[in-house]
């Protein structure tokens, strides 16, 4: 069916020209002086058109006096410049078709503002507000900016698997894949039979597609992932998902240094691709949602950012005023509280800290010569903390397979990966971004599960 998009009438202006539009009605309201005012709204765009429907029309009574908040409607009309208060335009409606009905005492979405635990509980009908809509289009663009970043620099998009039958991360926060019975479930010496599984093997969701991204950079040279990533760690605080999104680039011939570089790089890009591109949507956060969305973002684009080495960090966080829920001592894991004094309270923009104890780190990070730590790098942003991490990776073999056994790992499960090392092995670094934080960061939006169309979280997978 044709149709003209919302979006394009709002930009093009061609008063006098006679458009189709569908869409859902956010709300009606009828004037005394015989016309009713339709706010239609099809996702192209924040704003809404207005539609003016005469009492002459046919339909008046019958239909158009029956529309409500929800029900989606074709409107034929002409475009006319406005005098009315909100807006320079409006369609001047020949012909109201309606679609599907919305009874107002059932709909849940009304004019007023929800809250967003309420919107939480109709995830199959938040995108029809402003805030989700806004969402949706900034995390459409944010894509095609990652995209398009990679493609100018020559990166190769390879697709990785989402089953895996190792652990990448090393952390063991995996969702299994089965199709054994749980009810009935095969047993050798009392334990699960996994050879009458699928696969004939333990297998889970992915938790990165790094291990396999290496093995294309290690043949195609720079390469990138950007696909659905699953982890079961049972944490349910506002940066959390059990199903996220993360780009993931690896980057051949290229050390640390050249990982921030790209790091940086990457994230000035994206940033400027959204500003430009859905400036009306971040807008609306920085005025409804939080008032330094704007600065922060042209911060992160214009300013150098900090950098820093772990051991560096945790003095300046040892001196710090702040009592920290987390005491600091060289070798802890850096908590979102400790993230986030350094970059609001100490550096004010974002920090890229590098050089973290092998102990609280992954088995694959390429081992600095003190023994102690690794050539790990994590970026960190006011407001979220961590929303890259990567690393340089182990390169040498013996130094790996040490790597893997000091971890508890089993090397027979890394085989493969080994043998990269083994084969034509090659400095090479890289690093994941979580998408949702990122659209967390632009959006200033306090809680991950906001930004994601259907999140996944601990006792949540309806919808
Ligand atoms: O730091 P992480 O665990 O790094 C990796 O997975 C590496 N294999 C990446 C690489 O070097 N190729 O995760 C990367 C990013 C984090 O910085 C964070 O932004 C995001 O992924 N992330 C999550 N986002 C939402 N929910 C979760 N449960 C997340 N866990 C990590
Ligand atoms: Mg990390």
């Amino acid at each position: 069916m044709k149709h003209t998009k919302i979006v394009d009438i709002l930009t093009s202006k061609s008063v006098g020209n006679k458009y189709t539009i569908m869409g859902w009605v956010r709300t009606r309201r009828d004037s005394k002086g015989g016309f009713s005012f339709i706010e239609l709204n099809d996702g192209s765009s924040l704003r809404s058109l207005q539609i003016i429907a005469d009492n002459k029309l046919d339909n008046y009574n019958s239909t158009i006096l029956k529309i409500y908040t929800g029900c989606s409607i074709k409107v034929v009309g002409i475009l006319k410049t406005s005098s009315g208060k909100g807006q320079d335009i409006e369609l001047y409606a020949e012909d109201i078709h309606v679609f599907g009905w919305s009874d107002p005492e059932l709909y849940p979405l009304q004019k007023k503002r929800h809250s967003f635990e309420f919107l939480r509980t109709i995830a199959h009908l938040r995108a029809r507000t402003n805030t989700f809509g806004a969402v949706a289009r900034i995390r459409n663009t944010a894509s095609h900016g990652i995209h398009s970043f990679f493609r100018e620099r020559g990166f190769i998009y390879l697709h990785t698997p989402i089953i895996n039958g190792s652990d990448c991360e090393g952390a063991g926060e995996m969702f299994k894949v089965t199709t054994l019975d749980l009810n009935h479930i095969p047993k050798n010496e009392g334990k699960c039979d996994f050879t009458k599984d699928f696969f004939g093997q333990p297998s889970n969701l992915t938790v990165s597609g790094q291990l396999e991204a290496e093995a294309y950079a290690l043949a195609m040279g720079d390469v990138y992932t950007f696909g659905p990533t699953f982890r079961a760690e049972n944490s349910n605080t506002s940066r959390h998902l059990a199903e996220f999104w993360m780009v993931e680039p690896e980057i051949v011939f290229s050390d640390l240094d050249d990982n921030v570089h790209l790091a940086v790089d990457f994230l000035k890009f994206i940033f400027s691709y959204v500003l430009e591109n859905n400036r009306e949507d971040i807008e609306f956060f920085n005025k409804f949602i939080d008032t330094s969305v704007i600065k922060n973002i042209e911060t992160l684009i214009l300013e150098d950012f900090e950098y820093l080495t772990y051991s560096e960090g945790i003095k300046l966080l040892s001196k710090a005023k702040e009592k920290f829920d987390f005491p600091i001592q060289w070798g802890v894991n850096l908590q979102s509280e400790h993230e986030n004094y350094l970059c609001e309270k100490i550096f004010k923009k974002p920090v890229v800290m590098v050089d973290y104890p092998k102990k609280i780190k992954s088995f694959y990070m390429k081992l600095n010569e003190d023994n102690k730590t690794v050539r790990a790098m994590d970026v960190l942003v006011p407001g979220i903390g961590e929303i890259i991490g990567g690393s340089q990776r182990e390169d040498d073999y013996n130094t790996l397979l040490e790597r893997i056994k000091e971890m508890n790992l089993n090397p027979d499960d890394y085989w493969w990966y080994l043998e990269l090392r083994k084969f034509g092995t090659a400095p090479h670094a890289g690093f994941g971004l979580g998408f949702e934080r990122l659209i967390q960061f632009i959006t200033g939006l306090t809680n991950i599960r906001d930004v994601i169309p259907f999140p996944r979280t601990p006792g949540n997978v309806s919808f």
